[in-house]
This record gives structure tokens, C-alpha cells and sequence, in this order.
């Protein structure tokens, strides 16, 4: 099986992080993938964003959970990202987008998606059925990959559909890991790159779903590739298929 490239939170590297802005740039790189992050508003709305607050990647400030949609609108996504070589003043314009926009925006290109949902501080009552819902309306049938460090999220998500792709994403070692997969039935393991390059066995045949993140590094790039694993999640995606060309010419 070939290596996906996917690109972490869009383009990160280079491009304002989950913005519809920094996803497009994703597409053009190249990408397989896209990884994304996600919350649920105080009115119930799924939101793509990497922190429980606004505070690090907008103008604004608060949780997620205790602001409205229409209050996280008011604040730039692409205003904090001034300091990157690329920056525009039409980045300002960005705003945090919703999981339906991301889907729309993905419409025409065959890319898979996946999924992370951030449930590990708060729980937020009923994300899992929202996200699912939404992919299911918006979806366009294609592949999407569901991602969590909190196992009971993934399983809820497993309840709704069992054929649902889930992973459980790993910072590290995790002993018997294939044992730990097995018994929740879950198909993907995505490890942190030092958690794989360290050596643990998180690889066999019957069990090929192994993602790493989030690899940025050339070195690693290019043993990750020659490991074969699914997937490398990346925040230079442009890199990371230049690479992979590499290996095919
Ligand atoms: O998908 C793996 C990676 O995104 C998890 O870490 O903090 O970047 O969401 P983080
Ligand atoms: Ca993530």
C-alpha cells in the first residue's frame, strides 16, 4: 500500500492553521488528506479549531463551548499568522470555519478527510452525532476518518455506525497496542512520529492502518515512507509529496 500524504490542520507550516484558506492550499500541495480539529459551540454548531479557546489562532478570547457561532465569526483566523513569509492582509479575513463549510469547500477534489475530535478536556454532550450527521449530509461519500485521544469518543462513534473508520491517536508508547485495538475493534492506530521511529511495534501485516504524526522533518519523512505507513500527517504537505515522488521516480 502507497503512503497518503495528509495535510496537518490544512497547511500549517506555511498557511493559517484550519482555515478554509490553509485547506485549499492543502489541495494544491497535493495532498491525499486533510486532518482537522473540531468543537462544539455553545449553540451546538461544529467548529474546525485546534484549542478549547479562541485565544492562540484568533483576535478573540473565551472556550469554544461558552461563545455562539455568531460570536466566534467576529474574529479573525488568519490575522495571528502575520509573522508567516507568506502573509497576506487578506488572511484578516478568515474566519473559524464550521465542519459543513470545510465539506463544501472539499466538494470537488477526491481528498480524504480526517476527522480529529477534541474531547479530551470537555466532553461536549453529543458532539459525535452532530459530526456524523454533518459528514453524512455533506460528506460526498468520501472516505473520512474519525481521530480521538479519548477512546470512549471513538467508541460512541463506532455505536452510531460500525463501519465508521475510527483511530485512537497515540503520544508515545502504548504496550500491546494490536491487543489494545483488537479487544475495542477499532480498524487505525495514528502515533506521534517518535512514538513509530522509537521503535515500539505498532506495524504488522493484518494490521495496516498506522498513521504518523506529525512528521516535518526530512529524515523522518523519508524513513516513514520506506516503513510504509498509511499515512504521514504533516504541516508541510508540499514536502512531504515531493518526497514521495522521489521514492517513485
Ligand atoms: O492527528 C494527529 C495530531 O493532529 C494530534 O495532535 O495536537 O496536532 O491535534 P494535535
Ligand atoms: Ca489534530
Amino acid at each position: 500500500m502507497e503512503t497518503k500524504i495528509y495535510g496537518h490542520r490544512g497547511s500549517m507550516g506555511t498557511y493559517p492553521e484550519n482555515t478554509l484558506l490553509g485547506f485549499m492550499q492543502a489541495i494544491k500541495e497535493g495532498v491525499d488528506g486533510i486532518e482537522l480539529d473540531v468543537h462544539m459551540t455553545k449553540d451546538g454548531e461544529i467548529v474546525v479549531i485546534h484549542d478549547e479557546f479562541l485565544d492562540r489562532t484568533t483576535d478573540g478570547t473565551g472556550y469554544i463551548k461558552d461563545l455562539t457561532l455568531e460570536e466566534i465569526r467576529r474574529h479573525s483566523a488568519g490575522v495571528k499568522f502575520s509573522h508567516f513569509d507568506l502573509f497576506e492582509d487578506q488572511w484578516r479575513l478568515e474566519q473559524v470555519p464550521t465542519l459543513q463549510e470545510v465539506l463544501e469547500l472539499l466538494k470537488p477534489y477526491s481528498i480524504e478527510l480526517n476527522i480529529e475530535l477534541k474531547t479530551t478536556k470537555f466532553t461536549y454532550k453529543g458532539i459525535e452525532e452532530k459530526v456524523q450527521q454533518i459528514v453524512q449530509v455533506y460528506g460526498n461519500n468520501r472516505k473520512v476518518i474519525y481521530s480521538s485521544f479519548h477512546l470512549p469518543t471513538l467508541l460512541r462513534i463506532k455505536q452510531l455506525d460500525p463501519n465508521h473508520e475510527v483511530a485512537l491517536l497515540v503520544e508515545g508508547n502504548l504496550p500491546h497496542p494490536h491487543e489494545y485495538m483488537d479487544c475495542f475493534h477499532l480498524e487505525a492506530i495514528h502515533v506521534s512520529r517518535k512514538g513509530i521511529l522509537n521503535g515500539v511495534d505498532y506495524w504488522r501485516p493484518s494490521f495496516p492502518r498506522l498513521r504518523a504524526w506529525t512528521v516535518n522533518d526530512m529524515n523522518d519523512m523519508k524513513q516513514l515512507l520506506g516503513l510504509r505507513v498509511a499515512a504521514i500527517i504533516t504541516d508541510y504537505p508540499e514536502k512531504a509529496v515531493f518526497y514521495k515522488s522521489e521514492r517513485k521516480s
